[in-house]
This record gives C-alpha cells, sequence and structure tokens, in this order.
C-alpha cells in the first residue's frame, strides 16, 4: 500500500467538534500512521456565525495554534516522516468571502486552495454563486464532502458545470468504504466514471466516529478504478493541492 495524504480533518485537541484534547488527537495521529498517511491537513471548523467579534477568532486561532505546535512536537518524537500542515473548512458564508480581513482564516497549507462546506440543503444555484465568489477572490474552492449534497445528484449537469468553473470535489472515506447502496453510493460511483473526484479525505472527527482512516477506501477505489485512480485520489492529488499545485 502506498503512503497516502489527508487534507481534510478534525484532529487538533480541543478546538472544535473533532478531538477533545490533546491526548485524543495523539491517539488520532497514531491511527492515522498507522493506516499508512503521511501527510495530514488538519483543517478545523471555521464557521463565521460562531464568533461574536474580531476578538473571539482571534482566541480560536490561537487555541489552534497551540494544538497545532503539540502536534508538531509529537510528530517530531514519534513520526519525523509524518508531515503536519494547517488550514480550515471553511462554512461559506457571503461575510467570509467578502470581508476584507480575510486572513481570519487559512487555505490549505496558506496557498490558495480553499476547503468549502455549505449548509447541505443549499440550492444549486447558491452553490453556484459561491463557488463564483470564491474564485473571484482568486481562491480555487475544493468542495468538502460533496456527496454531502443531495440537489447534486438530481443535477449532473449542474456538478460539469461546477468543474468548468474550476471546483474541486473531495470525497469522504467513510463514504466510499462504508455506503454500498442507495444514492450516495450512485452518485459517488458517477462521479468516479467521469473522474470527478479529485480526493479523498478522512474529515476525521474522533478515534470512534469518522475516524483518520484511509486505507480502506483506497483499497475499494483500487478494486474498482484501478491502482492509480487510487494513488491519485489519496496521494497524488491531495499533496498537489497541500503544495499549491495546479491540477486542472
Ligand atoms: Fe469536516
Amino acid at each position: 500500500m502506498f503512503e497516502m495524504a489527508d487534507i481534510h480533518c478534525h484532529m487538533l485537541g480541543g478546538v472544535d467538534d473533532g478531538a477533545k484534547n490533546h491526548t485524543e488527537m495523539y491517539e488520532m495521529m497514531d491511527m492515522a500512521y498507522a493506516d499508512g498517511i503521511r501527510h495530514i491537513c488538519f483543517t478545523p471548523h471555521f464557521k463565521i456565525y460562531h464568533f461574536k467579534s474580531a476578538s473571539s477568532i482571534e482566541r480560536y486561532n490561537q487555541a489552534i495554534a497551540i494544538s497545532f505546535d503539540a502536534a508538531v512536537e509529537y510528530a517530531r518524537e514519534k513520526y519525523p516522516d509524518l508531515m503536519l500542515y494547517l488550514g480550515n473548512e471553511v462554512m461559506y458564508h457571503s461575510e467570509v468571502i467578502e470581508s476584507s480581513e480575510s486572513n481570519h482564516f487559512k487555505n490549505i497549507n496558506g496557498g490558495s486552495y480553499f476547503l468549502v462546506e455549505f449548509q447541505p440543503e443549499i440550492s444549486v444555484y447558491d452553490m453556484r454563486n459561491a463557488i463564483r465568489n470564491i474564485l473571484r477572490k482568486g481562491y480555487r474552492p475544493v468542495i468538502a464532502h460533496v456527496e454531502r449534497y443531495a440537489e447534486l445528484y438530481k443535477k449532473p449537469d449542474f456538478v460539469r458545470e461546477l468543474r468548468e468553473y474550476g471546483a474541486l470535489f473531495q470525497v469522504n472515506a467513510s463514504s466510499v468504504a462504508k455506503i454500498r447502496f442507495g444514492k450516495t453510493a450512485s452518485f459517488i460511483k458517477s462521479l468516479f466514471k467521469r473522474s470527478y473526484v479529485d480526493v479523498i479525505a478522512t474529515d476525521a472527527h474522533s478515534t470512534e466516529v469518522y475516524t483518520p482512516i484511509m486505507s480502506e477506501a483506497a483499497k475499494k477505489i483500487a478494486r474498482s478504478y484501478g491502482d492509480e485512480v487510487a494513488k491519485k485520489v489519496c496521494l497524488t492529488n491531495p499533496l498537489a493541492i497541500i503544495n499549491g499545485i495546479k491540477l486542472f
């Protein structure tokens, strides 16, 4: 099995609804490493409506920095070949994009890739506007867990349109590994068939639910679509995103 890179997870301890504390963060890092993950971009949630003021954003970012330092220290001692990076998973809100102080959230590894999520019930039209706004700002949107937006299931042309604009699609490892039947499974299959899956990531939140495991999904993709595709979505593409390299 090849090494893998995870660009979407909530492993930093005590900052969002992911790892509760540093102990759980270390356990999750152990699990990720044992699974074959060698690059982790921590992406704590950034939801603008959770903050009451600029200073509460600052406090949140300080907590992230402290937790990230602890993770770096842990990896330095235990896993010298584990590379760590920082970003955010940003809940889309026009205010986040329009604000002149957009440096209060982080793109993936500080580059131009913007990991974005939406409210699950968002209409395709609002999603299209959001994608345009993100691009206009000069960011490259990576739609987190694209399989979560049921509105897209019924509109394959719209999915193509989003890609033509330049949106990248991330699918959760657990959705690939665990969902076998039904509309979500068919949607994911249709994305793979059209080569629309750019990246698989764990979206790990704990050691029990949404775990930091990618290998199961990688193996399943290799079986269905070949080793090359599996390696592309689990290593090459996420690494390109981390390093700010243009994918298409
Ligand atoms: Fe997430």
